[in-house]
């Protein structure tokens, strides 16, 4: 997979593997540091690579890449500068399907977190708050009889209306770029996005980030949600104005927001997002089950290694 000699660093390791493929592998679960990445790409006929590392230009000129093949352990590729890789003929391996039965239940489960405020349950009972039984203490929203809102019912989207339906969701809208042949199975009702933000009680964003969604859910969106609506975001979180939200969650604009990932990631342990009870933040474990990682990792390398050999990759972005 190299060209040149390796990189020296304690935890680059080198594996050669018998014949053809020398690996550099980044031996550690934290990320590898920017500077590293750039020497340690140098010369690569192939490279797998994480969500957060970001393979811009400079990646790609200080590997050199070009007829070669990038695989990213995730589906999202808003991370990889699709134009250039494009123009340098570099075919790319992503992890569809996979992880789709994981953070569609992660999902569902942020959105009951947030609407039935378990994070503030929680923290009562460590703290003595809890007094006593309260008629309308910790009253939050429910699924039964509401509409909710599936903002690109992809893969993911549509699995999250699966599971959504039998909490005996009333009505479900989507929106996206196209209607969706398969929307029937869930009884989906492809709308307008204003329609969609102005109806629903559940906002949910599942689409991926693209020059088109980035910023999407801003306060011009905010303003035309129910005062009493929960709004969550699996997909990416460019795709909100997050200044925006806070005012809409700080205001009473909407009720609560339940987000798993955010810009920055991490996100700084003073952000005003923190301090508000009403949003519950998750550190971007949509897809984090043992299994499902497990299957990504078999599957990116197998992506890789199809790639390095010119045949047909299991899981191809078409692009
Ligand atoms: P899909 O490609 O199946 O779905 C993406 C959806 O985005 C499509 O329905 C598409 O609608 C929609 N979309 C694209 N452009 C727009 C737009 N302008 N307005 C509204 N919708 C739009 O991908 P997946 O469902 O597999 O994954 C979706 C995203 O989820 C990933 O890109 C990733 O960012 C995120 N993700 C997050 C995870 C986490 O850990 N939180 C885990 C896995 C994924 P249309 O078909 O009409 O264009
Ligand atoms: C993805 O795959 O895009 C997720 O964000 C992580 O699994």
């Amino acid at each position: 997979m190299h060209r040149t000699p390796f990189h020296t660093h304690m935890k680059w390791r080198v594996i050669v593997t018998p014949c053809v493929l020398k690996v550099s592998l980044w031996d550690s679960d934290e990320p590898v540091p920017r500077a590293e990445l750039l020497k340690g790409v140098a010369g690569a006929h192939g490279l797998l690579c994480l969500l957060s590392d970001k393979i811009d230009t400079e990646v790609l000129d200080a590997a050199d890449m070009y007829y070669t093949v990038i695989s990213t352990l995730s589906v999202g590729f808003d991370h990889m500068a699709m134009d250039e890789i494009k123009k340098r003929g570099v075919r790319v391996g992503y992890t569809p399907d996979v992880l789709t039965d994981a953070t569609a239940e992660l999902t569902v489960a942020l959105l009951l977190a947030t609407a039935r405020r378990l994070p503030e349950g929680v923290v009562e009972v460590i703290n003595g708050g809890w007094s006593t039984w309260k008629p309308l203490w910790l009253c939050g929203y429910g699924l039964s009889g509401s509409t909710v809102g599936v903002i690109g019912l992809g893969r993911i989207g549509m699995a999250i209306a699966r599971r959504l339906k039998p909490f005996g969701v009333k009505k479900l809208l989507y929106s996206g770029r196209t209607a969706k042949s398969n929307a029937a199975e869930v009884e989906g009702e492809y709308v307008p996005l204003d329609t969609l933000v102005s109806e629903s009680d559940f906002v949910v964003v599942s689409c991926a980030l693209t020059p088109d969604t980035q910023g999407l859910c801003n306060k011009d969106f905010f303003c035309k949600m129910k005062n009493t609506a929960v709004f969550i975001n699996t997909s990416r979180g460019a795709v909100v104005n997050q200044e925006d939200l806070y005012q809409a969650l700080s205001s009473g604009q909407i009720a609560c927001a339940g987000l798993d990932v955010t810009t920055p990631e991490p996100l700084p342990t003073d952000h005003p997002l923190l301090t508000l009870k009403n949003c519950v933040v998750l550190p971007h474990i949509g897809s984090a089950t043992y299994s499902t990682r497990g299957i990504m990792a078999e599957l990116s390398a197998n992506n890789l290694l199809a790639g390095l050999q010119g045949t047909d990759m299991p899981s191809e972005l078409k692009f």
